[in-house]
């Protein structure tokens, strides 16, 4: 990608209750965050870390498009897709070859939120977030209150895997980033090791991490390079350019 690549985003916003109806403040307060974290402008950034020398930043522009808003009578929505289906009450996407949506609700069961990878049905394509872990202000809710959860589903969307490969000192496919034994919680101590091979250092302050909100704020280099991949002439989201 030359120059900034602009990624226009179209929430879904689906409630039963008020709370739920999150304002476009909380919305907005969403965007800014995407656009500070994808393009290493979030204010703790610069925190000193073993990692300085390959954390990255992506060019992208993330542009608040669209609203749509539906009640629901559903306390909770799960996994499946439902949301994003109108003939299973949900709200269909819009453009989703060209927009990236971003489907609000309440999912249940202790999940904050879930994506789509790249090279998926399209219909279902997009990010899906609980209204309580969306945005910074009004209902968003500590230690998810950053707006981190979308930038965690927004780098699945853009085909980063979880830090640790999603096994016992697994592969994320990502050179740059250490092996790690599992997913981490709260915000582990400095200086906090995975028994892995070499016993390296983990990068918990990694948004693919499951640190807490406050305890995550990079990308590395690796992980931006597999990002940008995606929407080059040939990658599976070239229809963003
Ligand atoms: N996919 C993860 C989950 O649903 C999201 C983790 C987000 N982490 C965070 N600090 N906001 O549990
Ligand atoms: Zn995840
Ligand atoms: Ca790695």
């Amino acid at each position: 990608v030359n120059g900034v690549l602009e990624i226009p985003v179209v929430f879904n916003v689906l409630y039963r209750t008020a709370a739920e109806n999150i304002s476009q403040a909380q919305l907005q307060s969403q965007i800014d965050v995407l656009n500070a974290d994808f393009r290493g402008a979030n204010t703790d950034y610069n925190s000193n870390n073993p990692f300085n020398n390959v954390r990255g930043a992506i060019n992208v522009k993330f542009i608040l498009d669209n609203v749509v808003r539906k009640s629901t009578t559903k306390s909770s929505w799960g996994t499946n897709d439902a949301m994003k289906r109108s003939s299973q009450g949900g709200i269909d996407a819009s453009s989703p070859t060209t927009k990236l949506n971003y489907w609000v609700c309440t999912i249940g069961g202790g999940i904050l939120g879930y994506a789509q990878f790249p090279g998926g049905a399209t219909a279902t394509d997009g990010v899906v977030c609980d209204s309580k872990y969306t945005g910074t202000t009004g209902s968003a809710t500590y230690p998810f209150n950053k707006g981190r959860t979308a930038t965690h589903e927004v780098g699945h969307w853009m085909n980063l895997r979880h830090i640790w490969g999603d096994a016992n000192c697994g592969n994320d496919q990502v050179a740059d980033t250490p092996t790690h034994n599992g997913p981490n919680s709260g915000v582990p101590a400095v200086g906090h090791r995975s028994t892995c091979s070499g016993q390296p250092l983990e990068m918990y302050m990694n948004y693919m991490d499951y640190t807490d909100d406050r305890g995550m704020y990079m990308f590395s280099k690796g992980q931006v390079s597999r990002m940008a991949a995606i929407f080059n002439s040939n990658g599976p989201r070239k229809s963003f350019r």
